[in-house]
């Protein structure tokens, strides 16, 4: 791990969204990338190109043995071939380097290899997402000021968060044993508000073709309500006015006409309640009441 005020010299293993994204801010901050490994190669090149790295491959065994900071954004799933892979290559000075992943759900033991080996390992996983969808320029800009969550030891800490402040984040640390929670609380804040918004949207086509952009103000102002007081204070709409009789309206027409939103409905719905419960906002016969409705 270098302790100079040098910017390190960094080497991506994947050269995906998430590779493609850091790469480019990175080199933008004056880091040199001093090589991209990704599965194919072709993807590798490519990246190299943009940011201006001599060295691409196929294959981690081309990391430059001068390698400090390896930055690993593969697939879940492969980060544990990857890590033993490098740990096994014979010319890297293993006690000098660091190595991370970007994994939101994998912890630093992924790595536990490369750890034993004597490098510094951890994870810095940056809470936004990364869409095919989206231009690397509209990327760049969603990814100014973001949080990265970090998870390793106490020796990696001042190193991750200089990566993170000159990344122009945030740094947010997460105890080894909460990542799971963390992922799941990632996931349902963007992946099942999505989710949500499918439903809606769903609905909205029976109305009018048009009608999903009349939500847009509703879903800002309800995300701006839970953001500013809680989720909990931000609850309005008939559970949280206990309008039993709007609600078996709403079942009994999606049970008739669309039976896949009305689990959706039931389940969320039922979280929604507990969730008032638990701040005082539903008490007794109301929350009976209103469970019994949502079973
Ligand atoms: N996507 C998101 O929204 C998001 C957000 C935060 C964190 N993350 C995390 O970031 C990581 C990367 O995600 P991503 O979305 O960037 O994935 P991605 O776009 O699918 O890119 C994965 C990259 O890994 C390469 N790769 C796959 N297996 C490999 C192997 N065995 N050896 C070397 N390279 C290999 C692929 O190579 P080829 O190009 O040759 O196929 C590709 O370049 C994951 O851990 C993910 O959980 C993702």
């Amino acid at each position: 791990m270098t302790q100079t005020h040098r910017a390190p010299t960094v080497s991506f293993v994947g050269a995906g969204k998430v590779a493609t994204t850091l790469a480019v801010l990175l080199a933008r901050r004056g880091y040199t990338i001093a090589s991209i490994v990704s599965r194919s190669g072709s993807s590798a090149r490519s990246l190299a190109r943009r940011v201006r790295c001599p060295r691409y491959s196929a294959s981690v065994a081309d990391l430059p043995p001068e390698s400090q900071f390896v930055l690993v954004a593969v697939p879940d799933d492969a980060l544990r071939a990857v890590g033993a892979a490098i740990a096994r290559l014979p010319d890297l000075p293993f006690s000098r380097l660091t190595i991370a992943h970007t994994s939101g759900v994998a912890t630093s033991d992924v790595f536990r290899p490369l750890k034993d080996k004597g490098s510094a390992v951890f994870s810095l996983h940056p809470i936004q997402l990364f869409s095919p969808a989206v231009s690397l320029d509209r990327q760049m800009r969603i990814m100014d000021g973001i949080t990265y969550g970090y998870e390793g030891p106490a020796r990696t800490r001042r190193f991750a968060r200089r990566i993170v402040r000159d990344l122009h984040g945030r740094f947010l640390e997460i105890p080894k044993q909460e990542k799971i929670l963390y992922h799941v609380a990632c996931v349902l804040a963007s992946n099942y508000v999505v989710g949500l918004l499918g439903a809606s949207e769903q609905l909205m086509r029976s109305v009018n073709a048009e009608g999903m952009r009349a939500l847009k103000p509703l879903v800002e102002a309800s995300v701006q309500n839970a953001f500013d007081g809680g989720a909990a204070r931000a609850l309005t709409g008939p559970i949280a006015r206990g309008d039993v009789r709007t609600i078996d309206l709403h079942l009994g027409e999606l049970k008739r006409r669309k039976k896949d939103v009305a689990a959706l409905y039931r389940s969320v719905g039922q979280y929604a309640l507990l969730m008032l419960r638990r701040h005082g906002r539903a008490s007794g016969m109301r929350f009976d009441r209103l469970r019994r409705k949502l079973k």
